[in-house]
């Protein structure tokens, strides 16, 4: 029998490059300008043809990839075309001089490339030769860093307006590839009038095979755009005020994406929501429309009635009544994509939604039922179809009367007095928002429950309680405070205790929680792939939005059953991802780690990757919970925002994950979420996460995020009995739990009664359930099965071989070592050789600095011949001259290689210096 831990990497390089395909989407093809066919040539134009964008950047495109493959190189695998290569010639003699910039960092890329000038000579040269087109724009984006409503950001710089210009004026077929993580300004196909153009978003590993295989014909595209396409960015209602650097009002508030559009603004739209053109036709026809009083139950024929095989999209929209509080034209209710369909065949869809999921929240008490949901009375109507544009009245059901569906408390409520946008007969008005009206720190207080009292050491391991021999509130009982306390710190970045280059450890972070019988439990960034910053390969896979994209629930867990099978394989108990931040605006620059703009989209998609996740035994870490929806200054901003657009838009992905996909860990997120911050917002940890959605799981922090206790007070790192409090769990990451490295206020906190031992005890329980839910629970009982050792082995590699021949420098006393062949590039790594004396215990003592700010993360691993020792992470310094330390242990033999790697650009390195702390 095979081997279920064992990784087939061609089997997992497939399935992503399907995803890939699937993803992209095809906005215009005049004249059937695509696929490219069988014996035509074709001239590849735009730099991005060998600088491909695998993800974006910071912490969720940090993937130590095998290899990146290009769609220049994709293409010309495929034997049944041809690449003009004197173009390609013409780019390879340009790039020598104008090599890829990889900035200086985190959050200090550039988010585009110098692209090569395009003569009108060379364009009629390469037209004169070939059959079609194909041109290549790309743009990154990421954390700690915006996109922009301006040139080589959003827009497009004057080079690719000239490339464009150039090639469509000498070309007929011209097809335009765009290869970035995120919608970006279109004016431009009115301008130049490409016949196809196709978004190819940021695919991962397998990106560019993925896009050839659209170009080429073997995949018929079949994706679907995942947020509106406006004409223009002032368009969108959420960019006036984006970018504030204290407070972000959400003043559209459920009017985001298309629910603004369809309602507001149809003549604003170029691309509307869900849509995407394939190389065939289909026709969908309602078989039939069922309502039972719960549930809407439609069957839906679609039929491949052109010449080529192809795949899919039915959505389905509803149109709720007005009623009093105001609806969006159309919200996504359901949506399904068939399998390949041959020409003239057919596969028949069930789609289906309770009617609940249509209810409204009301905020403000104007149905007379206060902090619920309600279905409106009146008719409902459903529109199937494609895009939201395009679907068409399917049937339509009757609300008799105000139904209320689920009765809730007020919870983070504004406590800022703003406007929001209502829905006043389709023109836009608005109103004030509904205010907090009740202290959250009291109903916090109110709300803790009496823990069982302490009760030292009485033996009980935490593996008695995960066999059932044990009740979970007898084992927390057993543990001191201070245990209590030093479980609430997750340790990293990169905690020699876990997988080496990882983002964190918890549970099991100190001797005595370890002799308890916690084991220390592993997460690693995510999503895209796993990140381990010591230079461990990993698969990276396609981005979040190309994955939304492809509106196929079944592939996404597909393709994250593998990815969990490699979590196992490398010892990740939890990925941190999915991300499932709404796509509030187009200028956030994490939106490529993000789904869409479509709440049911973004929570339906992440259930289905945490359930492929789960089917390993590992699970993923849903974030950012709530609202991270600008980079720009975000420790510091608060958003601000209606109860009722926060649950009905930015919640509500989250819910679903937590409801349908069984979500176990969820990661807050660094800003405000009116006027708390969200580590330590209770209400939105507590009340909506825990008691409204029965989430058992743990909450975590993003890293060094900080926490306030009420609102109009500053947030702090230090103030995690504020995050303890609200049932933030652990607080990432400290270098040492039991030191205090971070300087916390809990034991403080626990001395003056701010925090009490209820409260840590609580918290325990949500960690060491999630750690018992966990692969390493398991192996650290001993159980872990013959098949998975025996996979883990099988993978194992030789590829930190060192090769040295250089010269060998002294370690003498503590004189510095000369580091000017260092190379601190992102990647790189280099080699030295050291020789000592004294054999011993030893210390790695650095003076660096670091242009960045403080969030930011900046790596680098020692290894000692070949092996790991420790590694060094340090948060940007601004500018500043820091020490780093770190233990490294025995030097032994009286010569050793050192190799330093660099997990991202952006050290200065001013010294290094060899400490023996004891010598033997
Ligand atoms: C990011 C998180 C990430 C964490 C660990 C933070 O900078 O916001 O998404 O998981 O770092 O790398």
């Amino acid at each position: 029998m095979s081997n279920p831990y064992k990784i087939d990497w061609n089997e997992y390089a497939a399935l992503a490059r399907q995803a890939v395909a699937e993803g992209c989407v095809l906005l215009k093809n005049d004249d059937k300008a695509l696929p490219i066919r069988k014996g035509e040539r074709v001239s590849v134009f735009g730099r991005i043809q060998f600088d491909y964008y695998k993800s974006g950047t910071g912490s969720g495109g940090a993937v130590n990839t095998r290899y990146v493959t290009n769609i220049l190189d994709a293409l010309k695998e495929n034997k049944d075309i041809s690449v003009n290569e004197e173009l390609e010639q013409t780019y390879r003699d340009w790039l020598k001089d104008h090599p890829f910039e990889k900035g200086m960092g985190w959050a200090q890329e550039p988010w585009c490339q110098e692209e090569m000038p395009v003569t009108k000579e060379l364009a009629e040269q390469a037209a004169a030769k070939s059959d079609i087109a194909v041109v290549i724009i790309g743009r990154t984006a990421g954390e700690d860093k915006d996109n922009s409503a301006a040139e080589g950001s959003y827009l497009l710089t004057a080079a690719e307006h000239q490339m464009l210009k150039e090639v469509c004026g000498a070309f007929k077929r011209v097809a335009v590839l765009l290869n970035v993580g995120n919608i970006m300004d279109m004016k431009w196909v009115k301008e130049y009038d490409p016949a196809a153009v196709l978004y190819v978003w940021q695919g991962g590993q397998e990106g560019g095979a993925g896009a050839a295989d659209v170009l080429t014909g073997t995949v018929t595209p079949c994706g679907k755009l995942s947020d509106t396409i406006a004409l223009d960015i002032s368009d969108y209602p959420s960019t006036e005020g984006f970018g504030d650097p204290t407070r972000v009002i959400y003043k559209e508030d459920i009017y985001v994406g298309y629910r603004y559009f369809e309602t507001f603004a149809k003549d604003c739209v170029l691309y509307p929501f869900g849509y995407g053109l394939s190389y065939t036709t289909f026709t969908r026809t309602v078989e039939s429309f069922d309502f039972d009083g719960e549930t809407v139950t439609e069957k839906v024929t679609v039929k491949n009635t052109g010449d080529v095989q192809g795949k899919e999209v039915v959505t389905v929209f509803v149109e709720a009544p007005q009623g009093k509080l105001g609806k969006a034209a159309r919200s996504l209710a359901a949506f399904a994509k068939t399998e390949t369909l041959q020409p003239g065949e057919s596969e028949t869809l069930t789609l289906t939604f309770p009617i609940a999921n249509l209810a409204s929240y009301d905020d403000s008490g104007v149905t007379g039922h206060r902090f619920c949901y309600v279905l409106e009375s009146g008719a409902y109507n459903v529109y199937t179809g494609g895009c939201v544009r395009g679907a068409k009245l399917s049937g339509s059901f009757e609300v008799k009367e105000d139904t209320v569906t689920r009765t809730c408390v007020q919870a983070c409520a504004p406590v800022t007095k703003f406007d929001r946008m209502v829905n006043h007969n389709n023109t836009i008005a608005f109103e004030p928002a509904p205010q907090r009206e009740y202290d959250m720190a009291a109903r916090s207080a109110a709300a803790l429950k009496p823990a069982k009292p302490y009760t030292g050491d009485k033996g009980i391991k935490l593996g008695d309680v995960f066999d059932g021999k044990a009740e979970l509130e007898d084992f927390v009982a057993q543990l001191s405070d201070e245990d209590l306390i030093c479980l609430m710190r997750g340790e990293g970045m990169n905690s020699p205790k876990v997988t080496a280059g990882t983002a964190g450890a918890f549970g099991g972070v100190t001797e005595n929680l370890v002799n308890f019988g916690i084991p220390t439990a592993c997460c690693a960034d995510g999503p895209s792939g796993i990140r381990m910053d010591c230079g461990t390969i990993a698969f990276s896979l396609p981005n979040g939005t190309l994955l939304a994209c492809t509106f196929n629930e079944k592939l996404n867990e597909e393709l994250f059953a593998m990815q969990g099978k490699e979590q196992r394989k490398n010892r990740i108990d939890t990925l941190l991802g999915p991300g499932l931040n709404i796509h509030r605006s187009p200028l956030n620059g994490r939106n490529f780690e993000y789904f869409s703009e479509d709440p049911l989209l973004t929570g339906k998609l992440a259930a289905a990757q945490l359930r492929g996740m789960r089917r390993f035994g590992v699970t993923g870490t849903i974030k950012h919970f709530a609202c991270n929806n600008q980079e720009f200054k975000r420790t510091e901003i608060d958003s601000v925002l209606s109860e009722r657009a926060l649950r009905e838009i930015y919640l509500r992905a989250f819910e679903t994950a937590v409801k349908e996909g069984g979500a176990y860990s969820v990661m807050s997120t660094y800003g405000g979420l009116n006027g708390i911050w969200t580590a330590s917002n209770f209400d939105l940890l507590t009340t909506i996460l825990r008691d409204e959605w029965g989430f058992i799981g743990t909450v975590m922090t993003d890293w060094w995020a900080k926490g306030n206790d009420r609102e109009g007070e500053e947030a702090t790192r230090e103030n995690v009995a504020a995050q303890v409090r609200a049932q933030n769990d652990l607080n990432m990451v400290n270098a040492d739990a039991a030191s205090n490295s971070q300087h916390d206020n809990l034991d403080d906190a626990l001395a003056d009664g701010r925090l009490t031992r209820d409260a840590l005890v609580r918290s325990a329980m949500n960690i060491c359930r999630t750690v018992m839910n966990s692969p390493v629970m398991e192996r650290s009982l001993g159980r872990m099965s013959d098949e998975e050792r025996e996979a883990a082995e099988a993978e194992k590699t030789s590829e930190d071989y060192v090769d040295f021949n250089g010269e060998y420098q002294f370690i003498d006393g503590e004189a510095p070592l000369d580091i000017s062949a260092v190379n601190t590039e992102k990647g790189a790594s280099t080699i030295l050789g050291i020789r000592y004396k004294k054999n011993g215990l030893y210390k790695f003592v650095m003076r660096v600095k670091a242009n960045a700010n403080e969030v930011a993360q900046i790596p680098m691993s020692i290894f000692i011949d070949g092996n790991l020792r420790g590694m060094v992470m340090i948060n940007g310094t601004n500018g500043e001259v820091v020490t780093a330390e770190q233990d490294i242990g025995v030097l032994f033999g009286g010569t050793n290689y050192l190799k330093l790697y660099f997990g991202q650009t952006g050290m200065e390195i001013e010294e290094i210096k060899f400490v023996c702390t004891q010598a033997f």
